[in-house]
């Protein structure tokens, strides 16, 4: 009688893939195995190259449960499947397109079925992740059901000094939020690693590689111990790529309109719309404090905001401008790398467009010229609204800080 012999790793295949079907019942089956499998294939791949890399595998994600406060290697390493989801299809995770082409959430039908992860949280681990979170800037478009959500996914990350958080080149894990310490930016320039910047207590990082299916764009190096949440890249797709979908909706209009960004591609257009926050301040609430270390960019979508310098004569804060819908601020201590010249207050409800510094410097760099411009006219406006003893610092049109 002749045996036929099953190869090994077929039946779980089948049965890893039948147990998919049963629990989405898709309609086309044979393009739900393609994406089935190409996503199996990639998840594969990702693996081997994350057990190939031994500086992050042994800098494993943390998932603390309430009653463990202190990471293990060990257990990082067993608890790495906790926060990587079973390779479900789906089309955030397949890797397609690059570079802004837009996503349509409409198209997705899977979404509901993703499986939500949670990392459970002590009280004091929470808190500590809603202080680094509150700033984050994409989560500021998020509702309230969306960040719990990500929140839950959230896992903690303790590193050590000169430990690579990121390799440029690599794919994609995670997003990050800094909870504590300071990471040096790394660019690959014409063949020599450069210092481009840094993370100060403050900010995140490693979005673009998930947004984008690209590799990593940057090396990011802790240069202290320092502390991270980091959020899986399948939980990362599917609240906040989804979500820049929606905002490419609302802002796509409006930042076509912005005159400072008219100079820039459609694609580079649609970069900024996915790393912006959105941020509502109230009548007379101050935005800019002149004097702050700058770490942001300001485009007013709707309401109005006036800018205030202390004027040396009697040390009293005079109003030198205003910006209404479309104008930008908050771009002169970014270029001049100086503290706030201006502080700024909103007139009315008003909705500002942030875009941090780091999206500032690699998104904008080709207005600057632009700006520097704007920015060589702020002297004479001061000059002859107060005469030459005030500090140059503000402008009227466009109106920056
Ligand atoms: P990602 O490419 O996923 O991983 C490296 C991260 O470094 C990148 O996302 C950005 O979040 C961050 N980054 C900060 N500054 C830069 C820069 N000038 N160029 C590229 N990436 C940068």
């Amino acid at each position: 009688m002749m045996s036929i012999e099953i190869p090994v790793g077929l039946t779980d295949l089948l049965q890893g893939y039948t147990v998919e079907v049963l629990r989405h019942r898709p309609p086309d089956l044979v393009e739900f195995a393609i994406q089935y499998f190409k996503r199996l294939q990639e998840t594969r791949k990702h693996d081997n190259h994350v057990k190939k890399s031994p500086v992050k595998s042994a800098r494993k994600a943390v998932a603390f449960d309430s009653n463990s406060v202190e990471s293990n290697e060990d257990e990082n390493e067993d608890s790495e499947d906790d926060y990587r989801p079973p390779p479900t299809p789906n089309k955030y995770s397949r890797r397609v397109s690059v570079c802004a082409e837009a996503y349509n959430p409409d198209d997705d039908e899977d979404e509901d079925f993703e499986p939500r992860v949670v990392h459970p949280k002590s009280d004091e681990q929470r808190r500590r992740l809603q202080d680094a979170c509150r700033d984050t800037l994409l989560f500021k478009t998020l509702d309230q059901e969306q960040f719990s959500e990500v929140l839950d996914g959230m896992f903690e990350v303790l590193v050590k000094p000169q430990e690579h958080i990121i390799d440029q080149g690599d794919d994609g894990d995670n997003f990050y939020v800094i909870e504590r310490g300071v990471y040096d930016i790394i660019v690959l320039i014409n063949g020599v690693n450069k210092c481009v910047g840094k993370y100060d207590n403050k900010g995140s990082f490693g979005e673009l590689a998930l947004m984008y299916n690209t590799p990593r764009a940057a090396t990011i190096v802790a240069t202290q111990e320092g502390a991270l949440w980091g959020l899986d890249r399948a939980t990362f797709h599917r609240l906040i790529v989804k979500n820049n979908a929606k905002k490419r909706k609302m802002y796509e209009a409006f930042i076509e309109c912005v005159p400072l960004l008219k100079s820039l591609e459609l694609t580079e257009r649609m970069k900024i719309v996915d790393v912006v926050g959105m941020k509502a301040f109230k009548d007379g609430e101050r935005i800019i404090t002149q004097g702050d270390e700058a770490d942001c960019f300001y485009i007013v979508e709707s309401g109005e905001v006036k800018i205030m310098i202390i004027s040396k004569q009697d040390n009293a804060e005079v109003e030198i401008a205003r910006c209404s819908r479309g104008q930008y601020f908050g771009e002169l201590a970014l270029v001049t790398n100086k503290p706030r010249a201006a502080s700024v207050y909103a007139v009315g409800e008003t909705k500002c467009l942030v875009i941090d510094i780091q999206a500032f410097e690699r998104l904008l760099g080709s207005c600057k010229e632009i700006m520097k411009r704007n920015i060589s006219q702020y002297e004479d406006q001061l000059v002859a609204l107060f005469g030459s003893s005030v500090e140059p610092c503000g402008r009227e049109e466009p109106c920056l800080v």
